[in-house]
């Protein structure tokens, strides 16, 4: 690829020849929604945040203890661009990484991450399990309860939130809004309609 701009077909197919657990397919794909959406609410790059959400775990399923340094090495093993690896492994700043999230994007992204398996979590519980009825409160309502979705590191989530300069509704609400358009795709359209 050579600094050529990543496309979205490219960028999965290397997110499947790294990844088969449907679980962190659906968590790409989630997190790549909510990116696209908030990019088109910044008016940014909708394509190019996206991307970075689709791949920003693509080490997980075969390297989980060398999470965000694999990826590292895996992308510029393909050509990407150095801005592109440089935000996705943002994503684990404090924790596998120590890149601090400065443009937008990475702060999108490092406040969206673990928030994205908090509103699917919530989704799951409801009787529609649905995120098309899903309101903010309910997420909200959540928050406190340490021992739901233990895995959502809240404190992250909030830091990046503090870092962006929103409120937790603001976050929570675009991240629904973004996950909402690919509702069948990542299994969360409700029970009836939901294939597998
Ligand atoms: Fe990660
Ligand atoms: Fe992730």
């Amino acid at each position: 690829m050579c600094g050529k701009k990543p496309t979205r077909d490219e960028a999965m197919a290397l997110l499947q020849k790294y990844n088969t657990n449907l679980s962190l397919i659906r968590h790409a794909v989630s997190v790549e929604a909510t990116m696209r959406h908030f990019a088109a609410l910044y008016n940014e790059d909708v394509e190019k945040w996206g991307i970075i959400g689709l791949i920003h775990d693509l080490d997980y399923e075969q390297y989980p203890d060398q999470h965000c340094t694999m990826t590292r090495k895996l992308l510029e093993d393909e050509g990407w661009p150095e801005d592109y690896i440089r935000s996705v492994v943002s994503h684990g700043w404090g924790i596998c990484s120590d890149v601090e999230p400065v443009h937008t994007m990475e702060k999108v992204l490092y406040t969206i991450d673990e928030l994205t398996g908090l509103v699917t979590a919530s989704v799951l519980v409801r009787p529609s399990r649905s995120i098309l009825d899903l309101e903010i409160k309910s997420v909200k309502k959540k928050w406190p309860m340490k021992n739901f979705a233990a895995g959502a590191n809240r404190e992250v989530i909030e830091r990046g939130a503090g870092m962006l300069g929103k409120d937790l509704e603001f976050i929570i609400g675009g991240t629904i809004t973004g996950m909402r358009a690919v509702a069948a795709e990542i299994g969360l359209q409700g029970d009836t309609v939901q294939a597998g």
